[in-house]
């Protein structure tokens, strides 16, 4: 079985095919580093091209087995600005454009799930439209790499299109998830393993000491799973038990009464906390700007930092969040017993990528290459599917 690779990246999607039996006739990317570290590690021919611009000698790949894609995902991701009319978004319809030139006798596509939700579902519906009406029949899968026993949270959507006129169950039976302990042990004994430990006493070192595994720096939610910044007072100052008591009331009011349907609230108006507080009310809020916990904005009043999702400290029983292109910034995410982020081995190994696939260059696009990949053993399962469309 031989496949083609679009938006290869550094070849998360590739070695999962290959590790199912499939020859790679090519793989496609505009990102130097990602082609580098794809030529060191990843069986077949790579070339760094701009796709917009077409595949360079398409021919050689007319009728190919298994086409397989990766278009980038940022513009739809819950995790950035989902702009509708990110220019990202159109390489997912492009992916339609480019393989019906192609024509695979099976297409897949992997992307976020929130590809899936809102406006930003027209170009997979585009895409799904294109392929069917070219005679291709299809299937959108949403899927749970930790439900496969990956010990990492990644929801995925993975869309197939084939004119092989198979019929295909894509049911699957969910594995346990895998734990963070498991997939890190040893890891330190691995290439690419260069810890960079938090200055002791400095800032980030203050805040991190204070987060336990589980739990993230985030004023936006109460609970047990976050920090709020008037909980570290040797790095944000300190204030009173009057002072505590609004910032959590504020906390309350901006969740309960939003105007918008984004960000993660509103500030709350000058009457609503004055009547909710009563006569202590000037001095306290006063305080809390003169002291950096509080501001005043467009009439209200909200806090200077929500701090949502920083400094999110994993749990060594747990599968990992999603590994992103941030994972070795611990400003985001933290090792779960020491102060630090994670290695580009840790996260390469959490993304489940082979200790034999050695990263090269500067360490910032090593972090990029392995957030931006599709997880080899995700992309195995993909490929399984894939063999059985082709019948084999
Ligand atoms: C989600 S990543 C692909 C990950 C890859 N499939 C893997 O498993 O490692 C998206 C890729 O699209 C590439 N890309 C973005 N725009 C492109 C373009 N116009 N032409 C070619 N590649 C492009 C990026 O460089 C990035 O590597």
């Amino acid at each position: 079985m031989e496949f083609a690779s679009l938006f290869s990246g550094c070849g998360g999607f590739d070695l999962g095919f290959a590790a199912s039996g499939f020859r790679s006739k090519g793989a496609f990317d505009c990102d130097s580093e990602a082609v580098e570290n794809f030529a060191a590690n990843v069986d077949g021919p790579v070339s760094r091209v701009d796709l917009t611009l077409g595949i360079p000698d398409e021919q050689s790949l007319f009728g190919v087995d298994a086409l397989i894609a990766g278009p980038p995902c940022q513009g739809f991701s819950t995790a950035g600005k989902r702009l509708v009319n990110d220019q990202r978004n159109h390489l997912l319809t492009l992916t339609g454009t480019l393989a019906l030139r192609i024509s695979p006798k099976v297409l897949v596509v992997e992307n976020v799930s929130g590809a899936l939700s809102g406006e930003h579902a027209r170009y997979l519906k585009n895409l799904d439209n294109t392929m069917r009406l070219s005679g291709y029949r299809t299937h959108t899968l949403r899927c749970q790499a930790a439900d496969m026993g990956m010990a990492q949270l990644r929801r995925r959507v993975l869309f197939f299109a084939w004119r092989t006129g198979r019929d295909v169950d894509f049911s699957y039976r969910n594995a346990p998830h895998g734990q963070l302990r498991t997939v890190l042990a040893g890891a330190d004994k691995q290439p690419n393993h260069n810890p960079r430990r938090l200055t002791k006493h400095g800032k980030e070192w203050n805040i991190a000491r204070r987060i336990k595994p589980g739990q993230k720096l985030s004023n936006v939610r109460g609970g047990d799973n976050a920090v709020a910044t008037w909980d570290i007072p040797e790095v944000f100052g300190s204030i009173t038990e009057h002072e505590r008591t609004v910032l959590e009331l504020l906390r309350r009011m901006r969740r309960q009464e939003r105007t918008r349907d984004h960000g993660d609230a509103d500030p709350v108006s000058l009457a609503r906390l004055e009547a909710a507080l009563g006569a202590r009310f000037h001095r306290l809020v006063e305080g809390l700007i003169l002291k950096g916990y509080l501001r005043r904005v467009d009439g209200g009043i909200d806090l200077v930092g929500t701090f949502n999702g920083k400094f999110r400290r994993l749990a060594w029983d747990k599968p990992s969040c999603t590994v992103d292109t941030r994972f070795g910034a611990p400003r985001y995410f933290l090792h779960p017993s020491q102060q630090r982020g994670f290695t580009v081995r840790e996260a390469a190994r959490i993304q489940g990528f082979p200790d034999s696939y050695v990263f090269r260059g500067n360490e910032k696009a090593q972090y990029r290459v392995i957030g931006n990949a599709v997880p080899p053993p995700l992309a195995r399962f993909a490929a399984e599917f894939t063999a059985h469309l082709l019948g084999i």
